[in-house]
């Protein structure tokens, strides 16, 4: 079997490539739509994007694997990958290699200086192999909501404030192309926690607080919402920075209130140089 990478462009619909997805990931309780979701959330790029394929373009049986690509402007000159996979039995044969370097060769023609991603910390080492560097680590929490209804939950304010010390947020975006029904902002003492509804969870986008306020007090205000939340929905804190100078005490008060870690990961980072027009288009094949 020969693989080769294609733009994940050429296969149409980008949607198609939500069950190769799946087989991977697996679908756990996402919700229906999250797929198509993700491609609008993080401004994924088919043109950018990549397909492993052992066959025709056509046929999703001869996909082995995929990296998404997309182009948030929050995060320009970089673009950002969104998700890459390789299907088990084709791991450890070079694809996921060939992934990164097309989607890095990809990026750079189209003018990206970087190329970002985030990683779990169990990919960290595979990814500093192809020449990502961290650029800071986080810690994603869980907890359990404990409030009565969801019927008045706030409504969403601007996801940016003045003055303000970013303790931990996912992409900018994400948050602010999902629907205003299922996003929120809750404002308590000088803290301001963006969440947004995630299947049968939500999830903490976002904690901006003012320099000086102690940590304890961000824990007082991620316990309001967590009251506020409908019980019994799980809600993730996504990537508190564990760098700050605030979550390392706000570490030990979550850890009293009863979340706990779920991911220990990093935002890496590659940088690009000139654009190889070789090799940016269609029929490489991976190193073996
Ligand atoms: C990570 C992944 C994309 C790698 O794809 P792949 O096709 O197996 O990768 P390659 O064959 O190009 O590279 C394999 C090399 O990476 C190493 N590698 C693979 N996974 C690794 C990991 N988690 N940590 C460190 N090294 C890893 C292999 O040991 C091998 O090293 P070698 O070349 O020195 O022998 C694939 O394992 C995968 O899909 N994993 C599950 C999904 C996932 O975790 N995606 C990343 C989310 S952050």
């Amino acid at each position: 079997m020969t693989e080769r990478i294609i733009s994940l462009a050429d296969i149409g619909d980008p949607l198609r490539v939500q069950p190769l997805a799946e087989a991977i990931f697996g679908r756990g309780d996402r919700r229906p739509d999250w797929f198509a979701r993700k491609l609008v959330r993080e401004h994924v790029d088919p043109g950018l994007s990549q397909l492993a394929i052992a066959g025709e373009p056509g046929d999703p049986a001869c996909w082995g694997g995929y990296v998404l690509v997309g182009t948030p402007p929050s995060r320009a000159p970089a673009a950002r990958t969104a998700g890459t996979g390789v299907r088990v039995e084709a791991r450890g044969r070079g694809l996921g290699t060939a992934l990164l370097e097309a989607a890095a060769n990809a990026a750079r023609c189209a003018g990206f200086a970087a190329l970002e991603l985030w990683a779990e910390h169990a990919r960290g080492s595979f990814y500093a192999a192809h020449g990502f560097v961290v650029q800071r680590s986080f810690e994603t929490w869980l907890t359990f909501a404990r409030g009565q209804t969801e019927d008045r939950l706030p409504a969403p304010l601007p996801f940016d404030r003045t003055k303000t010390l970013v303790i931990g947020e996912f992409l900018r975006e994400a948050w602010e192309h999902s629907d205003a029904g299922e996003r929120h902002s809750f404002d308590h003492g000088g803290v301001r926690v963006q969440v947004a509804r995630e299947g049968v969870a939500f999830a903490i986008h976002r904690v901006l607080a003012d320099p000086e306020i102690p940590a304890d007090l961000i824990a007082e205000a991620l316990r309001r919402v967590v009251e506020r939340l409908p019980a019994p929905a799980p809600i993730v804190a996504i990537a508190l920075d564990t760098v700050s100078s605030i979550t390392g005490p706000l570490g030990a008060c979550l850890a009293r209130d009863g979340w706990r870690v779920v991911q220990r990961g990093a935002v890496m980072l590659r940088q690009l140089g000139a654009c190889d027009a070789q090799t940016v288009d269609k029929g490489r094949s991976p190193p073996r």
